[in-house]
């Protein structure tokens, strides 16, 4: 259905390169054969030297991968590497013949391949500097960006706030700002689960209401889809946003539970269980986050994009009544600001407003439709369908480590939620995503990483 190898040759920036997903998505677009450009501000939210070692990492393997493709090259002298017709993804289209893939730029002939980007570069920039992003946007052409960085974290932002407004507001905006300005062929943006706040109807919906955030972390990232859509729609940039459901894995990030149960077990320390270990989370491993993400790239939104209807979950606040709230009733508060008169008589059409007649509305409300804005935007939803108690998740750490925790249990956390619980059939539907790997499977992965990385780094977590 939507084949990865396009992405070979792509010119893509990954924004938070030097973060958990940031650095496993850029290892996995150098595989593929993509030119990334990886900027992160390399902020101590947690341990730089982590991100550090990660961005060492990513320079290792872009060596190994140089070297191998030159003895590939010593090895095929005639063939052309950078041949689009001849390319990988370009063969198995024509081999398929029946099932249309997206068009995305370099394919649609707008830009080359690029020669002019190197195949990686980390570059130490911050989201929130707008001359930085500019200037960014003016040296480099990119067909894809990935906007990932961002001041993670529930908990933090009771205590941070501003570091939030920071990253995701300003720093999206400028994001958004060079995307329209370059015209670039994709934006994808990582948003939250937390957007369902309390959301009592499971399992989590894109089509579900989510306008009662219960932190501020979860405010920013219902912020950023709805300036995407303001992107999408004024200047149809083609934007999609994904949902993450806890996200975890090797060279993971040291502020999530499973990071510092690890370390605590390890260390025969005890471990704060909130909620008393009953909190359900639909944790998803790292490898099937990169997958959907790689997806999801090679599939910019059409513009007929169809927004369905969101089904109700908690009920809406009583409406407040003009003449109570001492505000005078006018003919005009009773209209849509789109259809004013001041609007209609700037517009040619609409003395009769076509869009809001009976009829219109009527076909409108059976067709699924709240909206008549058109915008090539998307929002998926990306976990592992399965959500786990956080004790289940505990003993696969337990098995892991081989050793048992000693437990201090605890309420719940101001800003948490009791679960999370993803509902993927869109992503599954659009992209083929099917997250395959277990919690016990990903646990151990992660544990051997951790054991291997902090025997030979002096830092610990
Ligand atoms: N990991 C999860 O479980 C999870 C769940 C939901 C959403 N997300 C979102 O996914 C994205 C990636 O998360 P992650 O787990 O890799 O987090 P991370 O903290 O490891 O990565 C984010 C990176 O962005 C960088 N950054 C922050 N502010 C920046 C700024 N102003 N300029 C430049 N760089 C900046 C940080 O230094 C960090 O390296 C984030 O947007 C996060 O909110 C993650």
């Amino acid at each position: 259905m939507i084949d990865i190898k396009q992405l070979q040759n792509q010119r893509i920036l990954v924004t938070g390169s030097a973060g958990f997903i940031g650095f496993h998505l850029t290892k996995a677009l150098l595989a593929l054969g993509s030119h990334v450009i990886g900027i992160d501000n390399l902020n101590d939210y947690y341990d730089p030297a982590l991100k550090q070692a990660r961005l060492d990492e990513l320079e290792k393997f872009h060596s190994s991968l140089s070297v191998s493709t030159q003895n590939r090259q010593r090895e095929e002298p005639t063939k052309n590497r950078h041949c689009e017709e001849h390319s990988d993804a370009a063969i198995q289209n024509s081999d398929e013949g029946t099932e249309k893939e997206p068009v995305i730029p370099a394919q649609a002939g707008i830009r080359p391949a690029s020669e002019t980007l190197p195949q990686y570069q980390f570059i130490k920039m911050d989201l929130a500097d707008r001359t930085a992003i500019e200037s960014l946007f003016k040296t480099h052409e990119f067909d894809i960006v990935v906007n990932l960085a961002a001041q993670a974290g529930v908990r933090y932002s009771l205590e941070n706030p501003h570091a939030y407004v920071d990253s995701n507001l300003i720093g999206f905006v400028n994001i958004l700002e060079g995307c329209r300005h370059a015209k670039v062929g994709h934006l994808v943006y990582a948003s939250s689960s937390s957007v369902y706040g309390m959301n009592v109807k499971q399992p989590f919906s894109t089509a579900d209401r989510v306008d009662y955030p219960i932190s501020l972390y979860a405010a920013t990232k219902k912020a950023n889809e709805l300036m995407a859509h303001t992107y999408s729609h004024l200047y149809g940039l083609p934007t999609t946003g994904l949902r993450f459901f806890t996200v975890y894995g090797p060279w993971g990030r040291p502020d999530m539970a499973y990071f510092k149960f690890t370390k605590a077990i390890l260390a025969g320390k005890a471990i704060d269980v909130y909620n008393h270990g009953q909190m359900k989370r639909d944790f998803t491993y790292i490898d099937d986050i990169v997958d959907g993400i790689l997806r999801v790239m090679n599939k910019p939104p059409q513009l007929d994009t169809v927004i369905p209807v969101p089904t109700p979950v908690i009920p809406a606040p009583t409406p407040v009544i003009p003449a109570q709230a001492g505000i005078q009733a006018s003919p005009q508060n009773s209209h849509c600001e789109k259809h004013s008169d001041v609007a209609i008589q700037s517009s040619p059409k609409s003395r009769h407003c076509e869009e809001h007649s009976d009829a219109a509305i009527q076909s409108n409300l059976t067709s699924n439709k709240i909206t008549n804005a058109e915008a090539p935007y998307k929002i998926y939803n990306i976990g592992n369908n399965q959500p786990v108690t956080l004790r289940h998740f505990i003993t696969a750490i337990e098995n892991a480590c081989g050793k048992k925790a000693i437990e201090n249990s605890l309420p719940m956390q101001a800003g948490d939620v009791p679960i999370t619980y993803a509902d993927i059939d869109g992503l599954m539907a659009d992209t083929g995503f099917k997250p395959s790997t277990t919690i016990d499977e990903g646990i151990e992965r992660f544990m051997s990483w951790y054991t291997e990385h902090y025997a030979h780094t002096k830092s610990q977590a």
